[in-house]
């Protein structure tokens, strides 16, 4: 048995989706279990860089299946757009993608709802990804959600969405905004889009516990990142789902007797989009030359990224609410020109010392990140394959971070490229893959 959870460790944009994709080689179903087109799981492949949203990034192993599990929120419109954009180069898909009939719809009205809330003076902004994700959530959570599966019976589709537009326009109007909404036509609109997926639609945890009993890997795929969990991140400036290696059971409708390890993503250094405390954060001149060598751009937005340095209480939380076995780290090759490399070891607050991430986000907001300093190494690691070829300093700084979070470090990522990366032998995750993931 071998079904391993690949988790953000960080706040999101670690490099999963290139993690997913040079992993995904060894595994049989790749299956994303919670968020929706929030994400943006890049995967770039010789002159193709494609930007994943719903869809999980084994998709780009053409004979994997794939699979969007009961924990996704999705927008059937963005679902088959991402299809076509696949198909168009060469990427199929509807014989390999399954859709959990249990997996909750986003309409417009979640849209309308989110904007509301975000320019309202009554609420925190979140600074969300403005995809209707959080409302739906609350639909979802409210009991009052849309599942993809009441597509298939067409009438009581038309009367859920009936009730659900009213429903939104009397709670919005209660508020002074108004929503102008013809139901029918959103109803008639989502049924188009969802007649055609419906070859898609089945019951995926069925499924996914028939591919395990019968001998196959599952690689099931996190989106965001355990900072922006929606029980363990920086509440309230986390994302409205369970990114966290629990949620991947539940997403997914796979046992936790039946996860065989939990591997970690974490870049070299540290971002974060959207509001929120980020105690390691850099606005000199520094964080700048982050985000320019690591092209600190959203996916999905295009917003520039928040940039900071590794941030070490983080990391440990992270290694402990997901249980972490292993970890990767992405993006060191960003770091390669920097001349000194500071690395958070802990907090301070108030005069007093804090090793623990607190719960309260505004306490968070009021540390002081307590550094460490480390020499840059200052020459190319980019592209490089062998870790007896990175400069010593290099792996002075990794071997440092995996000895304070205590886990060990198998992958570390070099480049964009699957072929960009060092994958160190005898390692814990080795043991965890159905087959060996050898060095190319
Ligand atoms: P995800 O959301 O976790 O999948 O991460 P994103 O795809 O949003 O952001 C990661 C970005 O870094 C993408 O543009 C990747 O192509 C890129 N990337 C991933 N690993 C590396 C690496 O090791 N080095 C460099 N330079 N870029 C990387
Ligand atoms: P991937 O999977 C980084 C952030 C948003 C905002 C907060 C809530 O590519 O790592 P939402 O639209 O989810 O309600 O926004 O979460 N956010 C992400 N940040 N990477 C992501 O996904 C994100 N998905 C959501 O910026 O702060
Ligand atoms: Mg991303």
């Amino acid at each position: 048995m071998s079904n391993l959870i690949v988790v953000g460790a960080q706040w999101g944009d670690e490099g999963k989706g290139k993690i997913v994709d040079l992993l995904a080689d060894k595994f049989d179903v790749v299956a994303r279990y919670q968020g929706g087109h929030n994400a943006g799981h890049t995967v770039v492949i010789g002159d193709h860089h494609f930007v994943l949203q719903l869809i999980p990034s084994g998709i780009l192993r053409l004979e994997k299946r794939v699979v969007i599990g009961n924990g996704v929120v999705v927008d059937p419109a963005a679902l088959l757009h991402e299809i076509e954009l696949l198909e168009e180069n060469g990427i199929s898909v509807w014989e390999r993608l399954f859709i959990s009939a249990r997996a909750h719809l986003i309409f417009p009205y979640h849209r309308s709802v989110e904007k509301a809330w975000e320019n309202s003076d009554q609420r925190q902004k979140i600074g969300t990804t403005a995809r209707g994700i959080g409302p739906a959530y609350e639909d979802k959570a409210g009991r009052r959600g849309i599942r993809l599966g009441d597509s298939l019976d067409e009438d009581n589709f038309r009367c859920l969405v009936q009730m659900a537009v009213q429903e939104k326009q009397a709670a919005l109007r209660a508020r002074g905004s108004d929503l102008r909404m013809d139901a029918a036509e959103v109803a008639e609109q989502y049924l188009g889009c969802c007649r055609r997926l419906r070859p898609l639609i089945v019951n995926t945890t069925t499924f996914l516990n028939q591919e395990i009993n019968a001998g196959r890997s599952v690689l099931l795929e996190g989106a965001q990142g355990t900072m922006l969990d929606v029980d363990h991140g920086t509440y309230p400036y986390v994302t409205s789902s369970s990114a966290t290696a629990g949620g991947a059971c539940t997403g997914l409708g796979i046992a936790p007797t039946r996860i065989s390890g939990i591997v970690g993503v974490s870049k070299a250094y540290a971002t974060r989009v959207g509001n929120g405390p980020f105690p390691s954060e850099d606005n000199s001149a520094t964080g700048e030359v982050l985000r320019n060598c690591g092209q600190e751009y959203g996916s999905v937005t295009g917003r520039s990224r928040r940039c900071g340095w590794m941030d070490l209480p983080v990391l440990r939380y992270s290694a402990g609410v997901n249980g972490l076995d292993s970890l990767i780290i992405t993006k060191l090759d960003v770091l390669d020109t920097l001349g000194e490399i500071p690395v958070c070891v802990s907090y301070e607050v108030e005069g007093a010392h804090l090793d623990e991430i607190p719960s309260q986000a505004d306490v968070l907001g009021r540390v002081h990140p307590v550094y460490r300093t480390f020499p840059g190494w200052k020459q190319p690691t980019f592209g490089l394959t062998r870790y007896s070829d990175l400069p010593k300093e290099a792996r002075l700084y990794l071997e440092f971070i995996r000895d304070q979070v205590g886990v060990e470090i198998s992958v570390i990522s070099t480049g964009p490229e699957r072929e960009q990366s060092i994958i160190l032998p005898g390692t814990r995750l080795e043991k965890l893959l159905p087959a060996p993931l050898l060095s190319p």
